[in-house]
């Protein structure tokens, strides 16, 4: 369908959208950082735009992707900016989707010059901190009737299987929606293709077929249309 052609279902809607991969130095030219290439939040904030939604979003690392039409892009690169910019337009948002991958922790320590090596000196060891848990601050501070959105990739293991782990995810996270990608095989990193699960915290749970990041955006924001309306 062309853009114009799409329903503008979701004229105001003020939506947030976080997307890509944070980065976090270690010295002036090194970090850690991850394979996500940002397509999931891209495509979630042009489908809302395309549908009529007033669109923020807060973008780390990603792969070279067309700037969406009719968005307001911010950049950040470390998951401590990327937590100032979305609690920033979480105020004035109905519904906030994490589609970021933040990084988990962050070098304890960022070198202020680049970091040698020496044969007087050990090797460096990296010791790392915790970063803060965005969704759940979101969650936190969530405003009445705001709609707050998680993404997981999970694999199966011993503990349970793909699904056990998203239950789990969604009851410890506490949002309203939870977009559960299946990995491994190659799938969800680095591909155009997802499938998984959306589950809500009133127990509902569908299966997402096999499709384009596009066409799981569309479900999504079908999801949340009708989840703002319980
Ligand atoms: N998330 C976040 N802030 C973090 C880490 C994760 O907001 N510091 C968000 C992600 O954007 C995603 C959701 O939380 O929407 C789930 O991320 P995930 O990494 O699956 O969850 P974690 O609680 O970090 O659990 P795990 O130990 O499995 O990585
Ligand atoms: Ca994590």
């Amino acid at each position: 369908a062309r853009p114009d052609a799409l329903p503008r279902d979701l004229h105001g809607l003020r939506v947030v959208v976080s997307a890509g991969g944070t980065r976090e130095p270690l010295d002036p030219v090194r970090y850690l950082g991850n394979r996500s290439s940002g397509k999931q939040g891209y495509a979630l904030a042009r489908v809302a735009a395309q549908r009529g939604a007033e669109v923020v979003l807060v973008a780390a690392h990603t792969a070279a992707l067309p700037e969406p039409a009719g968005v307001d892009l911010r950049h950040v690169s470390t998951a401590l900016e990327m937590r100032d910019a979305v609690l920033e337009a979480a105020q004035a948002a109905d519904v906030v989707v994490m589609a970021a991958a933040v990084a988990d922790f962050r070098p304890a320590a960022r070198a202020e010059h680049k970091i040698k090596k020496s044969e007087d000196r050990p090797d460096p060891e990296i010791s790392l901190v915790r970063n803060p848990d965005i969704l759940a601050e979101l969650v936190e501070n969530r405003k009445p009737d705001q709609v707050i959105v998680g993404f997981a990739a999970e694999t199966g293991d011993e503990q349970g299987s793909v699904l056990d782990h998203a239950r789990a995810k969604l009851r410890r996270k506490g949002c309203d929606l939870l977009v559960v990608n299946a990995v491994g095989d190659g799938r969800a990193f680095e591909v155009e293709d997802n499938a998984g699960w959306l589950l809500a915290a009133d127990g509902t749970e569908r299966a997402i077929p096999l499709g384009s990041k596009a066409q799981l955006a569309a479900t999504l924001w079908d999801a949340v249309s009708e989840y703002g309306k319980r």
